[in-house]
């Protein structure tokens, strides 16, 4: 991959407390914390814990009671907050869009603000909408009720983007879309971020989308209260308390399996065989190498069999028809996904293709579960780059996330 240049800022939240007029409680309770430029943060905890609050401070929708707030380097505490805003994309749930204004408008609205000019603009929305994956002929011109679900949460992220913003805020952003949508939405997410490398705070309910998409989960109980602020892998193999397993729920073990992709892990070797060889010679291979399969894989080395020794017994020459259910994972798949392919199929292990949907081996539950094991290793060390996380509010003995270079 290209090295790609960080186009996000950092975030700092200093001693940060929001006391609602009328409430016992602080909303968000002394809490500093620190976002890493150029990476994705996901905020999660129980309803009502100050996750929105937090975020809604960040671009100071809601002005803190208490406390700074940092972006790269500049305090923008006191800064106009319209101004701030301009610099910072907000994404909220089913893409808040203005209902009475086409998707290009919509998109153009800070483009707008900033003043450029129309032939800057329409060029700018066809580019975002191209980004999430909309063709900009047959949506800019559309109104949001004529979308899906999807397609009006592509509309807000490509709008939170238009002028660039170093910052992504979002709260609950696929919160609104089907299962399926949701997964396709996060995706293209992450895939967006790979190109544009933002700072991105994301709020969101479902525990595996923040295991899935953040570099950093900050889970929070009342009061913004920092329980854990750690890698996925980390909270995942190392929970801090009670309040965090329950968090995760079970499977933590299986949840692991989203963090790595079937390209990292070791695959085993297969007999491989061509079409048009006598099924006896690759059987005789098979036998040789104690395997119990052997893969055939056309001129273009992509799978297109597999074959057991029984059906090699019974077969005389091999053919070359493709077999439609063949359990085939790529390498860019999570072992999740590896591991749902090879639930179905009968060998219980999954064919994996690379680029070009080459062979390139078999993944087996042996694997698996050394990548479990590994991932629970990994999970030990706290990585020298953890961003500050804690709160110094009233509420009762805050855990504080674990800090670098404390013992
Ligand atoms: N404008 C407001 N006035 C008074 N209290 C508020 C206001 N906004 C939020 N609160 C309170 O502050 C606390 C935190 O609210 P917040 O919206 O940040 O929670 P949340 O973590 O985003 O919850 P959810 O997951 O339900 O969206 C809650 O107790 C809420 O009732
Ligand atoms: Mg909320």
């Amino acid at each position: 991959m290209l090295p790609v240049e960080v186009t996000g800022a950092s975030i700092l939240l200093d001693h940060v407390t929001k006391r609602f007029p009328g409430q016992l409680k602080p909303a968000v309770d002394g809490l500093t914390m620190e976002i890493p430029a150029g990476k994705i943060v996901m905020l999660v905890g129980p309803s009502g814990c100050g996750k929105t609050t937090t975020l809604k401070m960040i671009n100071r929708l809601i002005e803190p009671s208490e406390g700074r707030i940092v972006v790269d380097g500049d305090d923008v505490t006191d800064m106009n907050g319209d101004e701030l805003r301009r610099g910072i994309g907000y994404v909220i749930q089913a893409g808040g869009l203005f209902p009475h204004m086409t998707v290009a408008t919509n998109i153009g609205i800070v483009p707008k603000m900033l003043g450029w000019d129309r032939a800057r603009i329409a060029a700018r929305v066809d580019e975002l909408l191209e980004l999430v994956s909309l063709d900009p002929a047959l949506y800019r011109n559309r109104y949001p009720k004529e979308l899906s679900g999807g397609q009006q949460q592509r509309v807000g992220v490509a709008r939170a983007l238009a002028a660039d913003p170093p910052v992504l805020l979002m709260d609950e952003p696929f919160g609104a879309v089907d299962p399926i949508t949701r997964l396709r939405l996060q995706d293209e997410l992450l895939s967006i971020q790979e190109e544009l490398q933002k700072t991105i705070v994301c709020v969101t309910h479902d525990f595996d989308e923040a295991v899935k998409l953040g570099d950093w989960i900050a889970i929070f109980n009342e009061g913004a209260q920092l329980v854990q602020y750690d890698t996925p892998e980390r909270i995942l193999g190392d929970p801090a308390n009670e309040f965090v397993e329950n968090f995760i729920g079970s499977g933590a073990g299986l949840k692991q399996l989203t963090l790595t992709r079937v390209a990292e892990v070791g695959l085993a070797e297969a007999v491989v065989g061509k079409p048009g060889e006598k099924a006896a010679a690759v059987l005789s291979r098979v036998t040789t190498a104690g395997h119990g399969h052997a893969v055939i894989v056309d001129d273009r080395q992509r799978p297109i069999q597999w074959l057991s020794r029984r059906q090699l017994a019974r077969l005389d020459t091999i053919d070359s028809s493709p077999d439609p259910k063949l359990p085939v994972v790529g390498h860019r798949a999570t072992l999740n996904d590896a591991l749902d392919t090879m639930l179905v199929s009968s060998a219980g292990a999954a064919l994996v293709t690379g680029r070009r949907d080459m062979f390139k081996g078999v993944i087996d539950v042996n694997t698996i579960m050394e990548a479990i094991t590994k991932a629970q290793g990994a999970a030990a060390e706290v990585s020298a780059d953890a961003p500050v996380g804690l709160n110094t509010g009233v509420f009762p003995s805050p855990i504080v996330a674990e800090e670098p270079g404390q013992p």
